[in-house]
């Protein structure tokens, strides 16, 4: 490699071949003595030929690199933990704002519709007459019952939480359940001006389940789509049996949801963001608490919607075994 250094007698001692591996070594010292370069200071250059040298250093460091590709890969996985975490608890505390705001509301609206309402009954014109006493105690009543039934919305999601759920299982005609859940939405729906379009074509219809929770679980799917409606509600429920089981479906043209809210409504407390509409309150838990039910029941339940076209929810129960032919 340094031609020059060898013709000027620098390297002549200092070579050596190694054959077999196909190595030249160069020492390049001193000049001669008697050299015309005697006594004067030569480059130093130190020239190192290895061969293969990556191979060489990764068989070197091939226990240092694996340690370091496994250190780094253990940071990065300490990383996404930490921030995922965090994240979590991030959105954990907007959900727990959420519901305080919720609950806040549903509980002081009817306080101060009671409020209003003693007030009036204390009226001596109230008084003394009959109907209007027994009207504002009435409205009393009414926000009383709807206070409890708050309450126990949040006591049963809490009771979900720590048990499992307990089913007292009878034979439950849905067609009949239909109907009479219908029946409290008379107001609700005439106040939206809707109409409800009744399919039950399913031929068997006596499914196997607990009567107060399935009938809850009707009922929640119907408030829904009573809820997020606008005005000229159209609510058709559709039945349908095959061999085994019996599908619900409860399509509404209501305000719909997007990809986003379809993922994640069965979880709890969870609720759309869809602007601020603040005429719709809730929890939250009317969803996870059907998705509970209906998995109890070894169903299914499925949503399907375009924002600002409406919703369909179907849902998927077992028929009963027929006993009259046992
Ligand atoms: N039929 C529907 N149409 C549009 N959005 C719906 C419908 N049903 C449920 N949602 C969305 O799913 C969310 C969760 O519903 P739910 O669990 O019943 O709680 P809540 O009714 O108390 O808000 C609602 O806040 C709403 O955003
Ligand atoms: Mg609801």
């Amino acid at each position: 490699p340094m031609p020059g250094l060898k013709s000027r007698g620098f390297m002549s001692e200092f070579e050596k071949v190694d054959s077999i591996n196909k190595i030249t070594f160069y020492y390049p010292f001193q000049p001669a003595p008697g050299s015309d370069l005697e006594n004067l200071v030569p480059e130093e250059t130190m020239i190192m030929i290895v061969p293969n040298m990556k191979a060489v250093a990764l068989k070197q460091m091939h226990w240092m690199i694996i340690g370091a590709v496994f250190f780094t890969l253990v940071i990065i996985a300490a990383f996404y933990v930490t921030v995922s975490a965090l994240l979590r608890q991030k959105k954990m505390s907007e959900i727990k704002n959420d519901f305080i705001n919720n609950m806040t509301h549903e509980f002081k609206t009817p306080l101060a519709t009671i409020s209003l309402a003693v007030d009036a009954l204390r009226n001596e014109k109230v008084i003394e007459d009959r109907t209007k006493m027994n009207y504002f105690s009435g409205i009393i009543k009414e926000e009383n019952k709807r206070m409890n039934k708050h309450v126990e919305t949040i006591l049963q999601a809490a009771l979900m939480d720590r048990q499992e759920v307990q089913l007292s299982k009878v034979p439950l005609d849905v067609h009949d359940l239909i109907h009479e859940v219908l029946d409290n939405y008379t107001l609700q729906l005439n106040e939206k001006n809707g109409k409800v379009d009744l399919n039950l074509n399913a031929q068997t219809h006596l499914v196997e389940a607990d009567q107060v929770h399935f009938r809850n679980v009707i009922s929640n799917l119907i408030d829904n789509a009573v809820k997020y409606s606008r005005e000229n509600l159209l609510l058709r429920i559709t039945t349908q049996s095959n061999s085994k089981n019996l599908i619900i479906r409860f399509e509404d043209n209501g305000i719909g949801m997007s990809k986003e809210t379809v993922r994640k409504i069965f979880e709890k407390f969870y609720r759309a963001h869809t602007g601020n509409i603040h005429n719709v309150k809730g929890f939250g838990l009317g969803l996870s608490y059907v998705k509970t039910i209906v998995d109890a029941h070894h169903g299914k339940i499925k949503v399907e919607s375009v924002q600002g076209r409406g919703s369909t929810f179907t849902l998927e129960i077992p028929l009963a075994k027929e006993r009259h032919h046992a």
